[in-house]
């Protein structure tokens, strides 16, 4: 197999958000088709494509319902044919999105295996009887509130359902549930898709015994130990592996929440035949609080680096990275990680996707991200549509763990809808996105921050964003080069070289608004000029004594 994606550049899209042709509010395929010529400018090689099966929309397609059908809101069959037609034509791959760990309740499987103890699917979902006192056969507590599992009157058990209660976990256990899933996923690779991102992946195989968890803050106990990562998951992924993905060209990236470098070892590894890459959450985890990312705190710069020098170091050569800042479940990586003031805000952006594209491992960019989106700040809770976030504030508020200000403070800095708000193709009525009423309302700075804009102006962020993704094409240390990191310490500036062959990479990049001076080891002679930058203000004050503006981010190329 060869490891084309290590090249790669990929762009995820949310297509509920990102280009509606027919007014009804809701992206759809062909509005995907339409914007192929742009995403073919900026220099992508792969989609990732959020689902766009037959879906209820509980959890906004992440509950399918027909994984060999197309939403009715986003289009037809036809409509996706022809999208992967035109694709190819830029050359552009299609990385389908993949979500197995559970199926929306309104599968026909679901409702077989809900229609009584003995319908030959009831074994494809997990069903357990109360515990004697007529609780819940564990304690575990839901993604989305609540207990993980859910009473069925008729039958007289519970099913388990990880997230919604709309979204009812499968039996991995059971082998012809996992033979339809490998059907299924051969029926998508011979239309001529790349590949899977796997949605939540290593939570497929549970814990045999059930045990109930630690007690948290929400009341519900812990059951994260029992279902990550769990006994048999390497054993399905290489099923799969063998079952499906050896037989195309695939790439594959397993989201997977509270996995480490270790398990990422055992997840991506060379020899291993399982997964190509892995999404995890160290770094977007930063600062979450006792009621997790609804009560955000504080985190340090040397916190962040150590996560990406970590994976940087315990993957070389033996498996390979993602990289990415945000995507459709994640604040805006300029509003996260960089500064969202107007002053500031495309100079933060570019020195973040500096420091991201210059690392090892293969890129996502999120839709929006190539144009400064940043997050939004709705006025009424009724403008939000993420059952996530509607489900904690109701959960929330009713038990008194935060007051009204505090949620929606949190949710402006943490949640979901910051990332889904509609695309910002221009200055036109809901920045071009539809002639409709959109789904969920455009963030009212498109008139600031729009595709016609970028791409009106040469030092805009979306040709920068070009610009990182022509280098990667054209110089192998960035795909190659081993990574080490300079002022490990240094709470302002993130600094680290790249080394393949006779060549180094030094990319520093300052996350503050401050001007920062700094020395660099006496080993690094920078050149005169460097191979890209947000800022053209000169770095080097006197041997070895060096300086950046706020935000300013550089790379040198170095030959030795
Ligand atoms: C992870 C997905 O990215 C998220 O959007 C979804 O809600 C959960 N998995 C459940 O499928």
């Amino acid at each position: 197999m060869t490891q084309w994606w290590k090249d790669a550049v990929v762009y995820q899209i949310y297509p509920r958000s990102f280009n509606d042709t027919t007014g009804n509010g809701i992206g759809d395929i062909k509005g995907i088709t339409e914007k192929l010529p742009y995403l073919n400018r900026l220099g992508i090689d792969v989609i990732w494509l959020s689902p766009v099966y037959q879906s209820p929309n509980d959890d906004n397609g992440y509950d399918i319902s027909d994984y060999h059908a197309i939403m009715d809101d986003f289009g037809t069959m036809d409509d996706f044919h022809e999208m992967l037609n035109v694709a190819d034509q830029f050359n552009i791959k299609i990385m389908m999105d993949l979500v197995v760990n559970h199926t929306s309740d309104e599968h026909k499987w679901f409702i077989e295996s809900k229609s009584s103890k003995n319908n030959p699917y009831r074994d494809y979902y997990i069903w357990k009887d109360p515990k004697p006192n007529g609780e819940p056969p564990t304690n575990w507590g839901a993604h989305f509130g609540g207990s993980t599992w859910e009473y069925d009157e008729q039958t007289e058990q519970y099913y388990l359902h990880l997230f919604s209660k709309k979204q009812p976990d499968l039996n991995w256990e059971n082998e012809s549930l996992r033979r339809d899933i490998y059907d299924m996923m051969l029926f998508w690779l011979d239309k001529g898709v790349a590949g899977f991102r796997m949605d939540v992946i290593n939570m497929i195989s549970k814990d045999p015994e059930y045990p109930d968890g630690e007690l948290q803050a929400t009341g519900f106990g812990d059951g994260a130990p029992f279902y990550l990562n769990g006994p048999k998951v390497h054993d399905y992924l290489q099923e799969m592996n063998r079952e499906v993905l050896s037989k195309h060209e695939t790439i594959t990236v397993g989201e997977m929440p509270g996995a480490n470098v270790e398990q990422a070892k055992l997840y991506t590894g060379k020899d291993r035949d399982e997964l190509d890459m892995v999404f995890h959450f160290e770094h977007v985890g930063l600062g979450e609080g006792e009621l997790g990312k609804f009560s955000p705190e504080e985190w340090r710069l040397t916190e962040l680096k150590e996560i990406f020098s970590s994976w940087q170091k315990g993957l070389d050569q033996v498996g390979w990275n993602s990289l990415y800042w945000s995507n459709h479940d994640q604040p805006r990586a300029i509003s996260r990680f960089g500064d969202e003031r107007e002053r500031y805000r495309v100079k933060s952006g570019k020195m973040l996707a500096t420091c991201l594209h210059m690392l090892k491992g293969t890129p996502y960019i999120f839709q929006g991200e190539e144009l400064g989106m940043t997050n939004v700040r709705f006025d009424s809770i009724q403008d939000y549509r993420d059952l996530e976030t509607l489900n904690a504030y109701d959960d929330l508020l009713s038990r008194k763990l935060l007051t009204e200000n505090e949620m929606m403070e949190a949710i402006y800095q943490r949640g979901r809808d910051n990332a889904r708000t509609p695309m910002h193709w221009s200055n036109d009525k809901n920045g071009g996105f539809t002639e409709g009423t959109p789904w969920i309302p455009v963030n009212p700075n498109y008139t600031t921050i729009n595709a016609d804009l970028v791409l009106d102006q040469p030092d805009s962020i979306f040709y920068y964003y070009q610009k990182l993704i022509q280098l990667r094409k054209e110089h192998e240390i960035i795909v190659e080069g081993t990574y080490e990191d300079l002022l490990k310490d240094h709470e302002s500036l993130f600094c680290y070289k790249r080394v393949y062959k006779e060549q180094e990479l030094v990319v520093l990049c300052n996350f503050t608004d401050n001007r920062v001076e700094f020395e660099l080891p006496e080993s690094i002679e920078l050149t005169e000029e460097p191979l890209i930058t947000n800022d053209s203000t000169p770095i080097i004050q006197s041997d070895q004594t060096y300086q950046l503006e706020p935000y300013q981010a550089s790379v040198y190329l170095i030959q030795k």
